[in-house]
């Protein structure tokens, strides 16, 4: 069954393939009214959103189909121990697709291994947000008119902002595409992100905390709100919480069609003033972001009429190795046999399957 847990399930031509889609739906609305008619989606949202999950909500009854589900975990049965497991097998009796955010990494991964619908990926933990990724992808793409050749700053939170992991592993698939990342030492690319995609790829980045240094070489500058929930020490999140704040005057050093993307919410580090330049596009990029959770609930449900593809290769996975991060889902789910594969084989690193951390 094809679900979507990280943006690296699909392809480069699959991902043109949904923003073309997307601008199609946007271009002529009607033609799409009915497509999901009788069809159910289900938002299991175990942490809180905005966004996320009323644009799924949204995108869902613009194709015609229904919605249920819950915005918060306390008002689930995992509130009682159930599983994600057994939730996802649940959910396969009453929905035709799920969406999932849950707060630990990898959690969606696991319910696409015991659904027998698609699942999306809505955001987990700290580590992925792929449907963000699309919609950032839509923005770019109608902002600036292609996806290649950019370059492309991300400044802030770039340890715990998922939507940053995603969204880089998805422009690596795009040419000339070089990445600018602005951050303190403590909020550092994981490295993951790092050696699997940029490393491996040899895509050029640089690595500065200095936004201003940064800003007139940017085609796109994605800014990021410290993610306060992620922090085991509130101190560390004081000290680093207005680390950056984007403003009018900075604005002044950027190129004239850059476009100043954020995943929101935003806390600070956009000064409300910067909403007027033309070059904010944060607004436009949430209106997207419905567009593209259109254009991805009629893919999966497409593919689902032909459930052949596995959600995981089997081939190389070495078992029984235990995962050290604390905010991995295969620490509260029991029956979870600790798994990890190499993703490395020049240094061979051995990584979790669940969260992709270092075993
Ligand atoms: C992001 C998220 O949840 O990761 N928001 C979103 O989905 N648009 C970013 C954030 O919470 O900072």
């Amino acid at each position: 069954m094809r679900s979507l847990i990280s943006i690296l399930d699909f392809s480069k031509e699959e991902l043109d393939q949904l923003i073309a889609t997307a601008k199609d739906i946007i271009a002529n609305p009607e033609k799409y009214w009915d497509c999901c008619k009788h069809k159910k989606l289900a938002t299991l949202f175990f942490e809180p959103s905005t966004r996320t999950r009323l644009s799924f909500e949204a995108a869902m009854m613009e194709l015609g189909g229904s919605v249920l589900g819950f915005s918060q975990a306390s008002s689930s049965s995992a509130s009682k121990g159930e599983s994600m497991a057994d939730t996802a097998k649940i959910l396969s009796c009453y929905v035709d697709i799920m969406a999932i955010r849950h707060p630990r990494e990898g959690a969606p991964f696991v319910a696409s291994r015991n659904a027998t619908v698609p699942v999306i990926n809505a955001g987990d933990g700290g580590h992925q947000h792929p449907t963000q990724t699309l919609a950032d992808l839509l923005t770019i793409s109608r902002e600036l008119g292609r996806l290649d050749n950019l370059t492309i700053g991300f400044c802030g939170d770039l340890k715990y902002g998922r939507t940053v992991h995603s969204l880089i592993e998805a422009m690596s698939r795009y040419t000339g595409i070089k990445f600018v990342l602005i951050s303190p030492e403590e909020l550092k690319l994981p490295n993951y992100v790092r050696y699997n995609t940029l490393e491996k790829h040899r895509i050029p980045y640089e690595v500065t905390t200095s936004l201003e240094d940064a800003l007139p070489n940017l085609d796109v500058l994605y800014m990021t709100r410290i993610q306060q929930e992620r922090f085991d020490d509130l101190d560390e999140y004081n000290r680093l919480k207005d680390s950056y704040v984007l403003n009018t005057e900075k604005m002044k050093l950027a190129k004239k069609d850059m476009c100043v993307l954020h995943p929101l919410p935003r806390v600070n580090e956009i000064s409300v003033a910067v909403d007027d330049d033309p070059r904010a596009a944060y607004f436009r990029q949430a209106l997207n972001g419905k567009y593209m959770r259109m254009a991805l609930i009629l893919k999966l449900l497409e593919e689902a009429k032909d459930p052949q593809k596995e959600a995981i290769s089997t081939n190389d996975l070495v078992f029984d190795r235990p995962c050290t991060n604390p905010k991995c889902i295969c620490q509260v789910e029991q029956e979870l046999r600790p798994t990890a594969r190499i993703t490395d084989p020049k240094e061979g690193v051995l990584r979790c399957i669940f969260c992709e951390k270092k075993v």
